[in-house]
């Protein structure tokens, strides 16, 4: 049984292929498009479609010829529909629904943040071991920023999320306001941990939204630095970054914390693209970080859903008239 997965959800044209019966990883391919959206200062939705249709093909024909297979050999197409931009979602769908028509092979549609939830299972495809369930998980990423209890590869549930911008997103346009190049998360990143500033001794503090539950909220966050940048003339870059980074990271520890306080759960697991900031890994030392290839956007993750739902006899294939949708 051997799966092609796809995934066009945002600005990485990305095709991965599974060996479901030997449970293992053939190839992954990112075709990345941040140069492109780079000229634009973000992600424009419509410049992300053109480049998916040009080269979502070539990155399919690359994990083809990394696994040594032939199109004839697929088994099975699994490509994420959902949530994402959607004309870029349409490209994934419409060219897997338009391979499996040809070859006469099923497709499935796959949820791609189930798929981030569930990419520290990859590590089993890779001869390493993925961390025991019960998990409280939390998917943070550049469009989401969800808390959910992970009972099994089954078996889960949604805690909370955010109510407006999502943590990656804050990375974005804070570090856009502070005149860093898209994506800021990464820049940011790394001026803080090259500056290396004492935390309890900056000039700045940046308000952190505390809501009931497990939600969150990071709007407010941006329009105050938004405010602060424009009162002050002449900006320290890494001290306005470090507090920012600081105000971002710490209401998701609290609510991590307080997930695993409620239900007594003691792993945690952090996956999304944000999961490669390197203060989260040390504010969390005893939380599960898949490695940072297996965070960002990647059709890896989606062939593991395949792959679960095939093990566990829940592999359907989805109906023709199935679509993409953005929400
Ligand atoms: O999961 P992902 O690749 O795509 C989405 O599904 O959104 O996440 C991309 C997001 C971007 O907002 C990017 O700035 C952020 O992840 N990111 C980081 C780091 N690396 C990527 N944020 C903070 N620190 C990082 N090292
Ligand atoms: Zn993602």
């Amino acid at each position: 049984m051997k799966i092609l997965a796809i995934d066009t959800s945002c600005d990485e044209s990305c095709a991965a292929i599974v060996d479901s019966a030997g449970s293992r990883l053939l190839a992954d391919v990112v075709y990345s498009h941040v140069a492109s959206m780079q000229k634009h200062g973000g992600i424009v939705p419509e410049i992300a479609s053109r480049e998916h249709l040009k080269a979502l093909p070539l990155a399919v024909e690359e994990a083809l010829k990394k696994a040594s297979l032939r199109y004839q050999d697929l088994d099975w197409i699994a490509v994420t529909n959902r949530p994402g931009l959607i004309g870029a979602l349409l490209v994934g769908v419409s060219f897997a629904k338009g391979l499996a028509y040809q070859l006469r092979k099923p497709f499935s549609l796959v949820d791609h943040i189930e798929a981030h939830l569930f990419s520290p299972l990859l590590a089993d495809l890779e001869g390493g071991t993925s961390p025991a369930f019960p998990w409280i998980a939390l998917v943070v990423s550049g469009g989401h920023t969800e808390l959910f209890h992970v009972r099994s590869a089954v078996d889960f549930s949604h805690l909370g999320g955010t109510r407006d911008d999502a943590a990656g997103e804050a990375f974005d346009k804070i570090g856009k306001l502070l005149g860093l190049e898209y994506p800021a998360g990464p820049k940011i990143d790394k001026l803080v941990k090259e500056a290396g500033l004492d935390r309890k001794k900056l000039p700045i503090r940046f308000p952190r939204a505390r809501l009931e539950g497990f939600d969150f909220s990071y709007s407010g966050l941006k329009t105050a630095v938004a405010l602060e940048v424009k009162k002050s003339n002449g900006v320290d870059k890494a001290a306005y970054a470090t507090a920012a980074q600081e105000a971002i990271l710490d209401p998701l520890l609290e609510k991590i914390s307080l997930a695993q306080a409620q239900l007594g759960v003691q792993q945690v697991v952090v996956t999304g693209g944000v999961a490669c900031n390197s203060r989260l890994r040390d504010m969390l030392p005893n939380a599960y970080f898949p490695p940072s290839r297996h965070c960002s956007d990647n059709a890896a993750m989606i062939g593991l859903i395949a792959h679960l739902r095939n093990k566990s006899g829940h592999l359907i294939a989805d109906s023709w008239t199935a679509t993409a949708s953005a929400t």
